[in-house]
């Protein structure tokens, strides 16, 4: 084995024990330089897993194609085995600890033959933040390699802050495809068989094994794995937050900020929103952060809000200069695409890029494609991999170890009816109520049937890592904790409103600013509003529309309460929560029951 460049003995204990089980052909220490990233693209070139694209017109950037059983994150096949089942709670899946260890002992026996393993320190959180959390991945796989490096600060810089004793989430990977001494390797190696794929969180240890998959979240574990199951569990016990949501900062014409955190299920355009071009003149849209927060209390007695990760891991098709131009900026380079179309002279394309297709292309699975297929061009999940610090409207304190205050969190999700375009709770409780009733129709960014509306309180079912009850209690809890005057306002918007038709009542991206107008106009007290059963509305005069074309009738639809609509919606959160049980807090079905009374008063 090389010599290893840390004297730190639990990480070189585990390393040896894992070098014993996987036994892979050689090991590499990850020291995090440009000159490692560089060598090992050009290892991924060589061995077929990486295409080069064309260094004038997208320098440093590649495009690999998965296996197409590997897609998207395998939410069936994840794990979250605390000691007792219950602590898991109704929404995970559950194995006794010990009993999944020997299934995944017998897994991982052997499992990275032929490849070289690869132990990746990372940190989650900026150098010096108070909530940053270092974990150590080992890996057989240099593309998983490569994309840590872009989402999270890795290499020799955590083995210092680690030192001799430093503790770590240890986070063991293998793609699940040992190859055998002469055996031909394959672009894409992992376990084609979706029952044998395995995402575990052991959230007491903590500790994350991974085997089968290469695909984002299954394979990079800081994201996910770290920064939500398992620092959902960290932060209940130390007193923080750890969530899915993105972070912004909006600024008026005035030059006065408010920093926003915002949870939208995957792949319902919190990358979008995170990085907006408000059409409203003279307001701004900074981005901290696209996919996780991690809050805490400050000792003003606000929320912090910190962005853990250092790159976007975001959705391709759809992504184009009108619903995200800076996002079309920040892939300009040093970018990695997963199952993207490629065009004959080396570029990228996707479905909805807002650019006419090739005239031929080669699909995300490596085959001849011609527009008017009835095949996709790019899987519908296919995505890059893109450092923030190349995002054109990166907010200055997005490193800051400290975090920004936040001033309103939003929830939302693909509603095609009854939600409002916006809704601001009428105090904590009730915006706890929202956040715990947000859905959304299902997309692709996880494997199962698309279009089904699915609930998905605070956008965190596939990520909590404990029991929805006691995650809900504990956003409850937050005004016992703080003067409750200092919390942020809670809002709940819905772009994605359709009439009978299907036709989109509002054009949302840009014109999402005049929403974020009025929650900051809000927060500051200054916006009307109109008080109705379900929550404080907007006045039609309060939302600022000049310029914009949308029909009167439509901003009526969108900014009314539709009284059938919501006692179906009600009847629904209601049959949700029972199927979160008992240590769902009663304090959410009063709330419940008062939107009910509300609405039949
Ligand atoms: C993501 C997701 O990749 O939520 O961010 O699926
Ligand atoms: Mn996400």
């Amino acid at each position: 084995m090389a010599e290893a460049p840390t004297r730190n003995r639990k990480l070189l204990a585990w390393v040896e024990e894992v070098v014993k089980l996987c036994e892979p052909a050689g090991v590499h220490w990850c020291d995090g330089s440009e000159n490692e990233y560089r060598l090992l693209c050009d290892e991924l070139t060589r061995s077929g897993t990486f295409t080069p694209l064309d260094p004038t017109a997208r320098p440093q950037c590649y495009l690999a194609r998965s296996h197409p059983s590997d897609v998207a994150r395998v939410e069936d096949r994840t794990y979250i085995c605390s000691t007792r089942q219950e602590d898991a709670g109704p929404t995970n899946n559950w194995a006794e600890p010990a009993e999944m260890k020997k299934t995944l002992t017998s897994f991982f026996q052997g499992s990275m033959k032929g490849r070289t393993l690869y132990v990746i320190p990372f940190c989650m959180g900026p150098f010096g933040s108070p909530l940053a959390k270092i974990g150590v991945e080992i890996t057989d796989s240099a593309y998983v390699v490569v994309n840590m490096r872009i989402m999270t600060r890795m290499g020799n810089r955590v083995l210092a802050e680690l030192g001799q004793d430093g503790e770590f989430v240890p986070c063991l990977h293998s793609v699940g495809a040992p190859l055998e001494p002469g055996a031909p390797d394959v672009a894409w190696p992992c376990e084609p068989d979706p029952s044998r794929k395995y995402i575990v969180h052991f959230p007491e240890e903590p500790s994350i094994w991974s085997y089968g998959s290469g695909y984002g979240g299954n394979a990079l574990l800081g994201k996910k794995c770290l920064a939500l199951r398992i620092a959902s569990v960290i932060a209940r016990r130390e007193g923080w937050l750890a969530e899915h949501m993105l972070i912004m900062a909006v600024t008026s014409p005035q030059g006065r900020t408010h920093y926003l955190a915002a949870a939208f299920p995957s792949a319902c355009g919190k990358t979008n929103l995170a990085m907006m071009q408000p059409s409203l003149p003279g307001w701004k849209v900074r981005t901290l952060g696209d996919d996780i927060a991690w809050i805490r209390l400050g000792e003003d007695g606000r929320l912090y809000a910190m962005n853990p990760e250092t790159g976007f891991f975001g959705v391709a098709p759809g992504t184009s200069r009108v619903s995200n131009p800076n996002a079309m900026a920040t892939f300009c380079c040093n970018s990695i695409f997963t199952n993207v179309a490629l065009t004959s002279n080396k570029d990228v394309w996707w479905e909805d890029m807002g650019v006419a297709p090739p005239p031929v292309a080669t699909d995300w699975q490596g085959n001849e494609w011609t527009p008017g297929s009835d095949r996709k061009a790019a899987h519908p999940n296919a995505r890059f991999t893109a450092p923030a610090s190349q995002c054109p409207v990166i907010d200055p304190d997005w490193e800051n170890p400290a975090g920004v205050p936040l001033s309103a969190i939003l929830f939302g999700g693909r509603r095609p009816n009854t939600i409002p375009l916006v809704n601001e709770a009428f105090d904590w409780e009730h915006g706890v109520f929202l956040g715990s009733s947000a859905g959304s129709e299902t997309t692709t960014a996880a494997l199962g049937k698309a279009g089904v509306m699915r609930r998905d309180p605070f956008a965190m079912l596939p990520f909590c890592g404990y029991h929805m009850g006691d995650y809900l209690a504990n956003w409850l809890s937050l005004p016992e904790r703080t003067d409750r005057s200092k919390l942020p306002k809670i809002f709940f918007v819905n772009w994605f409103r359709k009439d009978e038709q299907g036709r989109w009542l509002w054009p949302g991206y840009s014109e999402n600013s005049r929403i974020l107008k009025w929650i900051c106009e809000r927060v500051d007290g200054k916006a009307g509003h109109v008080s109705t059963p379900i929550g404080r509305l907007p006045t039609i005069s309060s939302l600022d529309l000049s310029g914009l074309q949308v029909k009167a009738d439509d901003i009526r639809r969108l900014l009314s309460v539709e009284k059938e609509g919501w006692q179906q919606e009600l009847d629904n959160i209601g049959a949700y929560y029972e199927r979160l049980g008992d240590r769902l807090p009663p304090r959410l079905w009063q709330e419940l029951e008062k939107v009910r009374q509300r609405l039949t008063d």
